[in-house]
C-alpha cells in the first residue's frame, strides 16, 4: 500500500478561526501546515517557530507558493473574494471559512473563478460538518424515515458581547449575527431539508444602539420539496441554550456554570474601539493557548427535524430518533481528528478532486438566505431565492472537475 504525502496546506490569516481549526490540522497526519500569511509579525514569528514552514506578509504571496496544495483562508469575510479568487487562479483547492463573503455578487465571483481555474472551494467549517448533522442527514437518505417535513433550529448565545472588530459590528460590512451565525444555522437546516429554499420571511432585531447591527432574528423558510423550517437565533440572549443541549457548549466542551455573564463583563473594561480589538486578539494564534480538548461533539443550538417515520432530536453525542413505536438513540462517538468531515472533505478535494456538498454554489445559496432574511425583515414580505442548490449524493461529486 503507497502511503500519499500529506497535503502542504498554507494558512491565510492567524486569528480566531484558526486558533479554532488548529486541533484539527494538527490531528490529522494527512495534512502538513506548511505555509502562513499574516500581517502581523508576531504571529508570523509564532507559526514558523512552532510548525516550520513558510512565512508571508501577503496572501498573494502565500498563493504563488509552487509548494502549497490548498490554502486555508481566515480572514475577515469581506477579503474573502479577493483572497479566494487569489488562491484558485494560484492553482490551489481552498478552504474557505465561513461564510463565503458577504455580497452575492463576490460569492458569484468566487465560484466562477473556481470553476474557471477547476479549483474546488470547501465552505467550511460550518456546523452542516457537525457528526451528528451529518449522522442525521444520513439517515434521511437512507429513505427509511420518509420525507422530510419540517424542521425547526433555535439557539442563544452572548455572540454580540464578545469582542469584535468594528466591521464585525456593521452589516454592511457582514457583521451583526445573520452573516456569522446565521448561517450555521442556514447551513444545517438546507443540508436536512434538501438544500432547494423557495421563500424566505424572517424579522430581525437590533436591541443595543452601541452594537447597531443584527443581534437575532427568527425566520420562515419554505423548500422547494414542501418541507418547511424555522430558524431562530439571538446573539443578544441573557438565556444560554446550551441548557438545552445538557449544558455542553458550542465547541463540545462541558459549559463552566460559574461563567455566568462573563462575555459582558468583559466588555464592561472596553472603553475604545481598540481596546475591544485588543481583548479579540488575545484570543488569536500566538496570543492565546490552544483550545482544551472537547469531550463532546460541536452543536448549534437545540436541531429537530420531523420526517414521515420518525422526529430526528440532534444532541452533541449523536441523535435521537423518535419512531411510531420505539425510540433510540444513535451515538456520533468522538474522532480523534476534530471537525474530521472538514479535513474529510479537504483531503478528498486535493486528491480525488471531488467537491463537498458545502462547496462555493452552496455557500452562494446559504449567502442568499442570509441576505433574504435582512430583506424580508426590511420589506416585510416573503423573499423568493433564486441562487438555491441541493444536496448532491457523493457519486454526483466526485471528480467534479
Ligand atoms: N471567531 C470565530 O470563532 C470564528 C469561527 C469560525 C469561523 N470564523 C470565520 O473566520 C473568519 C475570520 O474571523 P476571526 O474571528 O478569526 O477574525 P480574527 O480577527 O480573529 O482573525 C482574522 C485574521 O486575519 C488576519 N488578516 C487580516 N487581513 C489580512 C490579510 N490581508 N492577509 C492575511 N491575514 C489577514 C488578521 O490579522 C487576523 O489575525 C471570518 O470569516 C469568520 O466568520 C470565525
Amino acid at each position: 500500500m503507497t502511503c500519499d504525502p500529506p497535503i502542504r496546506l498554507g494558512v491565510a490569516g492567524l486569528g480566531r478561526a484558526f486558533m479554532l481549526m488548529l486541533p484539527s490540522f494538527e490531528n490529522d497526519p494527512r495534512v502538513e501546515l506548511a505555509a502562513c500569511a499574516a500581517p502581523r509579525e508576531s504571529s508570523r514569528t509564532a507559526f514558523v517557530q512552532r510548525f516550520g514552514g513558510a512565512a508571508y506578509d501577503s496572501v498573494e504571496a502565500l498563493c504563488g507558493d509552487p509548494t502549497l496544495d490548498a490554502i486555508y483562508i481566515a480572514t475577515p469575510h469581506q477579503m474573502h473574494r479577493t483572497h479566494a479568487t487569489c488562491a484558485v487562479m494560484a492553482g490551489k483547492h481552498v478552504l474557505l471559512d465561513k461564510p463565503l463573503c458577504v455580497t452575492l455578487e463576490d460569492g458569484e465571483a468566487i465560484a466562477q473563478a473556481a470553476e474557471r481555474a477547476g479549483k474546488i472551494v470547501i465552505v467550511g467549517p460550518s456546523h452542516s460538518f457537525d457528526a451528528p448533522v451529518l449522522k442525521a442527514r444520513a439517515l434521511i437518505d437512507s429513505g427509511s424515515l420518509g420525507q422530510v417535513r419540517m424542521v425547526h433550529a433555535l439557539n442563544y448565545t452572548d455572540f454580540l458581547y464578545r469582542p469584535r472588530r468594528p466591521e464585525e459590528l456593521m452589516t454592511s460590512e457582514g457583521g451583526g449575527v445573520i452573516f456569522s451565525q446565521g448561517v450555521h444555522q442556514i447551513d444545517i437546516v438546507r443540508l436536512l431539508a434538501g438544500g432547494m429554499v423557495s421563500t424566505v420571511r424572517a424579522t430581525t432585531g437590533q436591541w443595543d444602539d452601541k452594537r447597531p447591527t443584527e443581534c437575532a432574528y427568527s425566520a420562515h423558510l419554505t423548500f422547494a420539496q414542501g418541507a418547511f423550517a424555522s430558524l431562530t437565533y439571538s446573539g443578544f440572549a441573557h438565556f444560554n441554550s446550551d441548557e438545552f443541549c445538557d449544558w455542553i457548549g458550542e465547541l463540545g466542551h462541558d459549559t463552566d456554570p460559574t461563567a455566568y455573564g462573563k462575555a459582558r463583563k468583559a466588555l464592561q473594561s472596553v472603553q475604545t474601539p481598540q481596546d475591544e480589538i485588543r481583548l479579540k486578539t488575545e484570543r488569536t494564534f500566538g496570543a492565546s493557548p490552544d483550545p482544551a480538548v472537547p469531550a463532546h461533539n460541536e452543536h448549534f443550538g437545540t436541531i429537530l427535524v420531523s420526517c414521515d417515520g420518525a422526529d430526528l432530536r440532534l444532541t452533541p453525542d449523536g441523535v435521537w430518533v423518535y419512531g411510531h413505536t420505539q425510540s433510540d438513540f444513535l451515538s456520533t462517538p468522538l474522532d480523534a481528528i476534530p471537525r474530521k468531515g472538514v479535513m474529510e472533505s479537504l483531503v478528498a478535494a486535493v486528491r480525488q478532486s471531488q467537491s463537498p456538498i458545502q462547496d462555493a454554489r452552496w455557500g452562494l445559496a446559504s449567502l442568499e438566505v442570509c441576505h433574504g432574511i435582512l430583506q424580508s425583515s426590511e420589506a416585510g414580505t416573503d423573499i423568493r431565492m433564486h441562487h438555491q442548490v441541493p444536496v448532491r449524493r457523493t457519486e454526483e461529486r466526485k471528480n467534479q472537475i
